[in-house]
């Protein structure tokens, strides 16, 4: 296990009615807010309604940016940041899935800065002042809730651009399980392929060890494994809601990557070239990905760790490593179909006209992964094997 420096700053306030807790928590920064959300299921289940009368308890003033769209655009980043600028905001507050959250702490680091914001994605400008921000999840995915990484697109260009600091962390995040109860079932079943992948780029490396780190994953692995098909059936499940909900945050708040070098994030890089050209729903790209980029990267070297995976995730009983981690590739398979997720690229209406161009996007700035590496090639090879 290696040195590391772990941060876990947001403060998460879990359960039932912890909204009614957000007017002291803004107020601390200022009295004026911009209250950021998407396409409007917020106003069909009652948070928004609910939002306001809390914040207008604090005596906080709103600003409201709507309509932030899944996978958010550069264009409702650059409106944020006239209006928190136009009305000298003093902290927003994001209440949607990762897409509205991603779109605010693009906000949050574009006010301060004299460029355009896109700068930050194609690493032209470095984070410097940022204001501060809080979510209210409503849907358990992204992990974005407690994380630092936003990804936005630029339909301009057909790019999905990742970019991320700490102090993008909210600093407060409300996850009430039951705001999730509205989501449909193709978002719900994304999410948890999302949350599983978050697990699986920072578990497949070669670091040796982390044992602890390894037992966190897995455990959240089957966690998702566990209440994911409950989900489907029984969308206002409290237990299956708060389980998953926990677990996307755990997920991706850098924890179960601590001592090890890095994650792999090759998929991730991939999926966000196909979401970018096809605005594919980020979760169910990663469904079709995951296990073609496990099977394509299974080797002497890789082997141990996709066995580790099927015996201990998928309680696989073959003695042969390469048996059992081809079972457990299998048994990923099954799983997110068995979620409705699709599994090739000809499901969700994908040919291979642009392939070469997604190759190259998701090596623009060099190789890919590092439980193998990837190159231009390669990447054409898993897009190709996942049609
Ligand atoms: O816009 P509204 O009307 O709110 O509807 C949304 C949207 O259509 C709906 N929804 C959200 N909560 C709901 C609900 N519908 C009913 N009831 C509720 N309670 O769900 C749809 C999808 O929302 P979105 O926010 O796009 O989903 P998700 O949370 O999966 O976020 C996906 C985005 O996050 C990025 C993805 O690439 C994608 O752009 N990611 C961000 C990461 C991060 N910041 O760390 C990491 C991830 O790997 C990912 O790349
Ligand atoms: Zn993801």
């Amino acid at each position: 296990m290696k040195n590391f420096t772990y941060l876990a700053s947001t403060k998460i306030l879990f359960g039932k009615n912890r909204v009614e807790e957000i007017g002291n928590e803004i107020a601390a920064f200022g009295q004026t807010v911009l209250l950021a959300y998407g396409g409007g299921s917020i106003k069909k289940n009652g948070l928004y309604a609910k939002v306001l009368q809390v914040l207008e308890r604090s005596s906080i003033n709103v600003v409201e940016l709507s309509g932030i769209q899944p996978n958010p655009r550069i264009e409702s980043v650059r409106e944020g940041i006239r209006l928190c600028r136009e009305n000298k905001v003093d902290f927003i507050l994001g209440v949607g899935g990762g897409s509205v959250i991603d779109c605010i702490k693009a906000i949050s680091m574009g006010v301060h800065y004299e460029g355009d914001a896109w700068d930050f994605f194609i690493r032209k400008a470095k984070i410097g002042k940022v204001l501060p921000i809080g979510a209210i999840l409503t849907l358990a995915a992204t992990g974005s809730e407690m994380n630092g990484n936003t990804v936005i697109s630029n339909e301009e260009t057909l790019e999905k651009r990742a970019s991320g600091h700490d102090s993008l962390r909210p600093i407060f995040s409300v996850l009430d399980p039951t705001y999730t109860f509205t989501v449909n079932t193709w978002q719900t079943a994304a999410g948890v392929v999302d949350v599983m992948s978050h697990i699986f780029e920072q578990y497949f490396t070669l670091d040796a060890g982390t044992f602890v780190q390894d037992a966190m994953a897995e455990g959240i692995l089957k966690t998702c494994i566990k209440y994911g098909p409950t989900l489907l059936d029984d969308p206002e499940n409290y237990e299956a809601r708060a389980n998953i909900m926990w677990a996307s945050s755990l997920a991706l708040n850098g924890l179960t990557v601590t001592g090890k070098m890095y994650g792999d994030w090759a998929t991730h890089g991939i999926e966000h070239e196909v979401s970018a050209i096809y605005d594919l729903t980020h979760g169910a790209g990663l469904s079709i990905l995951f296990p073609v980029w496990m099977k394509y990267v299974l080797s002497d070297r890789t082997v141990p760790k996709l066995a580790q995976y099927a015996r201990n995730v998928w309680g696989v009983g073959h003695m042969d490593d390469h048996e059992a981690a081809l079972e457990g590739i299998d048994k990923t398979r099954a799983f997110f179909t068995s979620l409705k997720m699709p599994t090739t690229l000809n499901e969700v209406n994908i040919d291979d006209k642009y392939i070469g161009q997604m190759a190259e996007g998701a090596c623009k700035f060099g190789p890919i992964g590092v439980f193998q590496k990837l190159g231009k090639v390669d990447v054409e090879a898993i897009l190709s094997q996942s049609l």
